[in-house]
């Protein structure tokens, strides 16, 4: 079976770009029986960027919430909590030992705080942390502790993958012989008609850009948000170009290619902003009300997600103790005698 494996930060509420870049294909992927899906809480990468650990624990609870609501089976695929598996953090460390330096400077996320904050020395209150730095080498971990063929991702996402592959190949060439690789070289996949969906504010939808719209908003506080996605100021009866447009964007991401076409239309017919986010709302919400009840009945049950991780936990450690004993015998950390 094609292993395949991804994973969300837990560093805030679920986001409709999570939900169209990750959530969605992969439970499509798992309801394929080739496939073996490895779907996972980033708990350690959340501690990157969050350090309210309030935060940390309601958003753990959200997403595992959301991943359930949206139709995930944990009996069909392994569903985890990534600090429950301790091979990661291993093996994450083992990675760091033979990850060229010069690779991680070259990370998108560390470059973009270089950028905004300078290298920051010794200051960690400047966001340069160590985590930062070396957060593709956790994210490796994560993906060769189960030899993940394929990693479906949003193309923010597509750097990471290929640096673990990178690490993959170098600590093959180092601890393994050709005929019997260690670790399986992943993937990423990307699906080519969803880009990266747009917040708010037009600039990529992400949690640390407090421009998302939450996936389980209700009805209400959907519609608000909706109204806040920034348009420009054409008039009602004004053509507008589908292309440049936020509220297109999103609403090709949940729309089928009938209603893509019907609002492009709409689009050159001059369609005013409010119609479209009214519409936008309506299909957001047509898409989302009725996993929106299951996570609120499910968010007001933790002990219940609980269960379902420590299964999932056991579940996958036994997939990921085996291989960390592989890796350590092939490094030299045995047993004496
Ligand atoms: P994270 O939590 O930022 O995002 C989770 C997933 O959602 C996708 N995504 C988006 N897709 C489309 N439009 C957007 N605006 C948008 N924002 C986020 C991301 O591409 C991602 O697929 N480091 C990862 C989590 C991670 C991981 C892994 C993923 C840790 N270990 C191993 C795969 C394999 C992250 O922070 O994703």
């Amino acid at each position: 079976k094609q292993r395949i494996l991804t994973g969300i930060t837990t560093s805030g509420t679920p986001h409709i770009g999570n939900y169209v870049g990750a959530i969605r294909p992969a439970i499509e992927a798992s309801r394929n029986q080739d496939n073996l899906s490895f779907y996972f809480l980033a708990d350690f990468h959340a501690l990157i960027k969050c350090q309210d650990p309030d935060l940390v624990a309601q958003s753990t609870r959200e997403i595992a919430a959301s991943w359930l609501a949206l139709g995930l089976n944990p009996e069909e695929v392994v569903f985890y909590r990534q600090s429950d598996i301790p091979q990661i953090a291993e093996l994450c460390w083992m990675l760091n030992c033979v990850c060229a330096k010069g690779l991680m400077n070259r990370a998108h996320a560390y470059k973009a705080a270089v950028d905004q904050n300078g290298e920051a020395g010794e200051d960690p209150d400047f966001g340069i942390t160590m985590g930062l730095f070396s957060y593709p080498v956790l994210m490796a971990a994560d993906i060769l502790i189960f030899n993940a063929n394929k990693v479906p991702v949003g193309k923010d996402q597509i750097q990471h993958v290929e640096m673990a592959r990178d690490m993959a190949q170098r600590f093959n060439h180092l601890f393994a012989s050709k005929k019997k690789p260690l670790f399986a070289l992943p993937e990423y996949v990307v699906d080519d008609d969803v880009a990266v969906l747009q917040g708010l504010d037009g600039r990529k939808m992400s949690k640390s850009y407090g421009n998302t719209i939450p996936l389980f908003l209700g009805e209400k506080q959907l519609r608000k948000h909706i109204n806040k996605i920034k348009t420009n100021l054409l008039e009602p009866g004004e053509p507008k170009d589908p292309d440049t447009s936020t509220v297109f964007q999103i609403w090709q991401a949940f729309a089928n290619e009938q209603q893509q076409a019907e609002m492009r239309q709409a689009f050159a017919d001059g369609i005013a902003w409010g119609e479209a986010k009214k519409q936008l709302f309506e299909l957001i919400n047509n898409e989302l009300a009725e996993p929106r009840e299951r996570y609120n009945e499910l968010l007001a049950n933790p002990s219940y997600i609980e269960d379902v991780l420590q299964a999932g936990a056991e579940k996958a450690r036994r997939y990921s103790e085996p291989l960390l004993d592989r890796a350590r015998h092939a490094v030299g950390i045995r047993k004496l005698g």
